[in-house]
């Protein structure tokens, strides 16, 4: 299949990873216009090797931007904070499944705040992982690399399991949308959009540019069919 041959609008959420942390508010307004969502990556050295910020930096930016605030938690015992992160703004809460011995109740959890519940896995996370939760999901967001850093290689591995997450979720006649984060350029963006990808995170790509809007306009030209 052609990269280009998908119909479907793919949506851009630069992770603000990427951004420069001593100038967050001119940040987000060099995206306020293009973005579809804007990705937090929460991370707290235990679940990944690294640390990013957490719920107060999202309180302190909330009034900054009318983008939908689409939370990554890649934290141990994520229900401890999930209202936290709801409290600060977060509208859309990605749990990883690895990190959840009760992903059923606490996708419940994350709808009880009101937000979206996605649901995530590891690069060596298998994907029948998923099975018992699709149906409990508002999102799943496919990792196209090992979490805890920006500007990291996508992994070609990550594609087969886009396509292959699109064919059950179609199966199953659910509606969500896949969102595949890590690595995502022009190079990369329409082979994901192709394989089956609805949202597209891409930190580096956007924030590592001068102009970051016609970075977010790139990225969605080069996912559009010709
Ligand atoms: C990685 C994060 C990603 C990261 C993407 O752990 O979940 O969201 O910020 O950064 P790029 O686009 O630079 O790979
Ligand atoms: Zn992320």
């Amino acid at each position: 299949m052609s990269p280009k041959s998908d119909p479907r609008p793919v949506r851009i959420a630069p992770s603000l990873l990427a951004a420069d942390f001593t100038h967050l508010a001119q940040s987000l307004a060099s995206i306020e216009s293009e973005a579809d969502l804007l990705h937090l990556d929460i991370m707290d050295g235990q679940f990944v090797p690294n640390f990013s910020f957490g719920f107060s930096l999202l309180a302190a930016l909330r009034p900054l931007t009318r983008l939908h605030f689409d939370v990554h938690l890649m934290i141990r015992e994520p229900e401890r904070y999930i209202e936290d992160f709801a409290a600060a703004g977060a509208q859309t809460i990605t749990v990883h499944v690895e990190t959840c011995p009760h992903i059923c109740r606490t996708l419940e959890q994350i709808r009880a705040t009101g937000a979206r519940a996605g649901v995530t896995l590891n690069p060596g996370t298998s994907l029948a992982q998923l099975d018992a939760v699709l149906e409990l999901a508002d999102q799943v967001l496919i990792m196209s690399v090992n979490p805890g850093f920006g500007g990291q290689h996508y992994l070609p591995a990550a594609t087969g399991r886009i396509r292959r997450l699109r064919e059950r979720i179609d199966a199953l006649g659910l509606s969500l949308p896949i969102e595949v984060d890590g690595g995502i350029t022009t190079g990369t963006a329409p082979i994901a959009a192709a394989a089956g990808a609805d949202i597209l995170v891409a930190g580096s790509a956007v924030f590592g540019s001068p102009d970051p809007g016609a970075a977010i306009r790139a990225l969605r030209a080069a996912c559009r069919p010709s």
